[in-house]
């Protein structure tokens, strides 16, 4: 077979093999069957045609108004990665020479070969083996942006998100320099996210009484097409420290790159039916009502500092006025119509068995907290008691029932959906916060269960490569009847990055191949006989009888005919 046939034949199976890869890991979201799910049904298939609907028709869809795209932990890794980083790939080779050269102090010519030797023998067990591994972590870190960057750029194309947001530890160390820093902004904005947007200072706003909304929902203007390309980015621990790491030129890097740490956004979705309108609060005209215009507050809240001790007492006391301000400029309890999404990276507390991250705190030595997986209990109260205004006290403001909300967070990469709830008809110190999966809350119709208040907390899986390329699809829609939100959540993993590069290195192969025959084929329609140049077997010229050495051409045509 010539090498223009064996390419033929291996083309024919590459091709379409190639072609079916590419199809499915280019339209993952299709295949897997991922979507926003839709308000008041919990059908898959519904929610899967209907986006569909919106790819085909633009205006029959019943999606929800507010779809969060919600990416969990993708932890830039850079140069603290990479073993050879910022010094010679080779350095005992380097040592070898200089000691043959003379170039070294030594007293005796034993001495200097015994040393060579030495250095020799450390470049084969520690020179090659450390560029190899340097060399594989850099092709990963390569093409790890752009593994993230599929499921970004993929999911937000097929699941048409209103919203996105990084659930915090965008980057992978914290202690990282302001040159790597700038490099892996750099990565994040150019290439993982590229096309999305940091979300502007004037835009995210402090909690305050008086306030413009930040957009209008369900309604396709200008401001929302603005929406969906920022990214609501949630601080972490590895981009800014921990409380007792936190510093003012840490988080001024992390604001000046990639959006303030801690911000309020509130938006409004207007009441079409005049009827419905009719019944919302007026001062004036409906003085009695206790419903308020349907208002989403979403909420990002720098987590990092509020377990004690900080590094920095002033940017903790920054953090715990912000959390005030955002318990005191909230509706009071009693009203309805207002929906509370919290954005942020640590989870709250929770005890050991529940999620795969158990309760941890480790400090510095000189104090400081250096790393914990949850919030502590007290903090965690904060945000169930002080910001949702969840009590287990029957006779608190509103029955303890609280504010309708979910908290979505990061930072433990396996993920977890809990329900976190106090039960009020519990006596003394067994009235306590309890938390439990969310299929077995569910199972319990615990939620919306009278006498015990709740909130749903989601710890969204990482989108990093070893947890499966997870995304969180979370919908939110306003139900007039009841005057409430209600939101239902989903995910979509891509699946681990083998997958990601098997088919890039195929097409590569496959291109390559093609150009190949096509050369192979150009020359053969030239004239060239191409069997000649691969060391293929030509029948060699038969000696003349004579010895004299004239050849005799060799019949191309025939020979290529008796091939075939
Ligand atoms: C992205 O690339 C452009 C063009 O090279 C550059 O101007 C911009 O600063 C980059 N963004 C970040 C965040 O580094
Ligand atoms: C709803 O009512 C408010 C007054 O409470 C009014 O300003 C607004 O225009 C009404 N919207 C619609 C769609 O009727
Ligand atoms: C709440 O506590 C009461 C009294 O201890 C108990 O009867 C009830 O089953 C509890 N409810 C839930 C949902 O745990």
């Amino acid at each position: 077979m010539s090498p223009a046939t064996l390419l033929r034949n291996a083309l024919r199976v590459l091709i379409p093999l190639a072609v079916a890869c590419t199809f499915y890991l280019y339209l993952y979201p299709i295949f897997l069957g991922c979507a926003f799910p839709l308000p008041q049904t919990d059908d898959n298939v519904a929610a899967f045609q209907d986006t569909l609907r919106q790819h085909v028709l633009s205006d029959s869809s019943k999606a929800a108004p507010f779809r969060l795209l919600a990416l969990g932990d993708p932890q830039l890794e850079g140069d603290t990665s990479i073993r050879n980083y910022d010094r010679e790939s080779f350095p005992h080779l380097t040592w070898a020479i200089r000691h043959l050269t003379y170039q070294t102090e030594q007293p005796s010519l034993r001495k200097r070969l015994r040393q060579v030797v030495h250095d020799i023998v450390d470049i084969f067990f520690d020179d090659i083996p450390d560029t190899l591994e340097s060399i594989r972590k850099r092709i990963d870190l390569f093409g790890n942006d752009f593994y993230l960057a599929h499921i970004y750029r993929t999911l937000r194309w097929w699941t048409k998100p209103t919203h996105v947001t990084v659930l915090g530890d965008l980057l992978g160390s914290q202690w990282i320099k302001e040159k790597e820093f700038n490099r892996r902004s750099w990565r994040f904005w150019n290439r993982s996210f590229k096309g999305g947007e940091r979300v502007p200072d004037e835009v995210a706003t402090y909690p305050a009484e008086e306030y413009d909304p930040a957009g209008l929902l369900g309604i396709e203007d200008e401001n929302a097409a603005a929406w969906r390309r920022r990214i609501i980015n949630v601080a972490g621990n590895h981009d800014i420290g921990y409380a007792g790491d936190l510093t003012v030129e840490r988080l001024e890097r992390f604001e000046r790159a990639f959006g303030k740490a801690a911000y309020e956004l509130r938006f409004e979705l207007p009441i079409t039916n005049p009827a419905a309108n009719a019944t919302i609060y007026n001062e004036e005209t409906n003085p009695s009502s206790n419903r308020l215009a349907p208002e989403l507050r979403i909420l990002n809240v720098n987590n990092m500092n509020l377990d004690t001790p900080a590094a920095d007492q002033s940017l903790q006391d920054k953090t715990y006025a912000f959390v005030n301000d955002v318990i005191n400029t909230a509706t009071a309890v009693e009203y309805q119509g207002h929906f509370t999404v919290v954005l942020t990276h640590i989870p709250l507390y929770k005890p050991e068995g529940v999620c795969v991250d158990g309760p941890f705190f480790d400090f510095h030595a000189g104090g400081g907290v250096k790393e914990q997986n949850h919030l502590s209990a007290d903090a965690s109260r904060g945000f169930l008691e002080g910001i949702f205004g969840l009590n287990g006290d029957p006779n608190a403001p509103g029955h303890g029932l609280g504010r309708k909300g979910v908290v979505l967070n990061g930072h433990d990469h396996e993920g977890c959906d809990t329900y976190h709830y106090i039960n009020q008809t519990e006596e003394g110190d067994e009235r306590q916060w309890r938390v439990i999966r969310w299929p077995a809350a569910k199972a319990d119709q615990l939620p919306g269960k009278p006498g015990v208040p709740g909130l749903r907390e989601i710890t969204v899986r990482s989108m990093m490569a070893m947890y499966g390329g997870y995304a969180g699809l979370l919908s939110v829609w306003f139900d007039e009847d009841t005057w409430e939100w209600k939101f239902e959540f989903a995910t979509c993993a891509l699946g681990r990055q083998y997958f990601w590069w098997f088919v890039h290195i195929l097409d590569l192969i496959v291109l390559v191949a093609i150009v190949i025959y096509g050369v192979l084929q150009t020359a053969v329609a030239a004239g060239f006989n191409v069997d000649k140049w691969t060391g293929e077997k030509v029948a060699p010229p038969p000696a003349t009888a004579n010895g004299n050495g004239v050849k005799k051409p060799v019949d191309v045509a025939n020979g290529e005919a008796k091939r075939e």
